[in-house]
């Protein structure tokens, strides 16, 4: 096993937490930021952005001259944009895909060719259960984690034969700055705000009870050390949704989750 492990955005929340989590079982851990962070002492900092290609190059191929080649690689960096589907605009998608989605693959596509060379390798993206569960007023957030799970689960059948697997991390509502670093939609469509209101402000209670980010790093650092990893590491609540996601009745899962959020009693269609 290589200890050597890159996270990115450890400035905050689920990525700080894991960062110090590693380090304190012995990774030797580079955590990216995009700006001066303080207060990660046994963490080699790395300025990175996941949206710009030459940054992602420049930090993978630093690391690699300082310690060789990469055993883990925790894509953690990025945001929700937040209003209805309706509400955002393909550039706003555009955006969130850009960190959200094309960030890791750009990680993946930097780190796997080493990974490769050695025959060892764990890639750990943090989902959501957003990725199996979409929720209201962050469609486009829960579409961009429905495409890593994709990504990830075909990722893991290409790249097993050569060492290397690729897992996901499912947390439930953490609490971190994922509320205040989320992007509100430019657009606001009247017939939307009642409702929007109420599930933004449901959401935000759940976030205020939500899981400690220390139990998503321990799931982080299980998935990269189990020697018989799951291709799925849900957190907090993530396992009970994800088993009823998938055997209770379509229709009375969807009555309790919009209650859940305080949405409107259907109308019949
Ligand atoms: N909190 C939750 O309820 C929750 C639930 C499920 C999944 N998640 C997922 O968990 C991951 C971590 O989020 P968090 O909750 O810990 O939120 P957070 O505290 O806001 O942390 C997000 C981190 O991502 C970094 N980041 C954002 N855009 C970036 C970019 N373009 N390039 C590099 N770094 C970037 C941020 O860096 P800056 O400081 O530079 O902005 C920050 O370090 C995210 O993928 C999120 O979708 C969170």
């Amino acid at each position: 096993m290589n200890k050597t492990v890159l996270i990115t955005g450890v400035s905050s929340g689920i990525g700080r937490e894991t960062a110090v989590l590693l380090a304190g079982k012995g990774f030797r851990v580079f955590g990216t930021v995009r700006k001066e962070t303080h207060g990660l002492d046994g963490i080699e900092l790395v300025t990175l952005d996941v949206t710009d290609d030459a940054s992602v190059k420049d930090a993978v191929r630093e690391i690699t001259a300082k310690a060789g080649p990469i055993g883990g690689l925790v894509n953690n960096a990025g945001y929700g944009v937040i209003g209805a589907v309706e509400e955002t605009s393909v550039a706003e998608a555009r955006e969130q895909f850009e960190t959200n989605v094309f960030g890791v693959m750009r990680m993946v596509n930097a780190v796997l060719p080493g990974m490769r060379e050695q025959g060892y390798g764990r890639i750990v993206n943090v989902s959501s259960v957003f990725g199996f569960l979409p929720a209201p007023y962050m469609g486009i957030y829960g579409a961009s984690k429905h495409a890593i799970e994709g990504y990830t689960e075909t990722l893991d059948h290409e790249v097993r034969d050569f060492g290397v697997r690729a897992l996901l991390v499912e947390p439930d509502a953490t609490r971190t700055n994922f509320e205040s670093a989320g992007k509100a939609t430019a657009q606001n469509i009247g017939a939307y705000a009642v409702q929007k209101a109420r599930v933004l402000e449901a959401m935000q209670q759940i976030l205020k009870n939500g899981t400690d980010p220390r139990e998503v790093a321990i799931a982080i650092h299980k998935a990269l050390t189990a020697a018989s990893p799951r291709l799925r590491y849900p957190v907090g609540t993530g396992p009970k949704l994800s088993f009823m996601r998938r055997f209770v009745p379509a229709g009375m899962f969807a009555g309790s989750f919009r209650k859940q959020f305080r949405l409107d009693e259907p109308r019949p269609a």
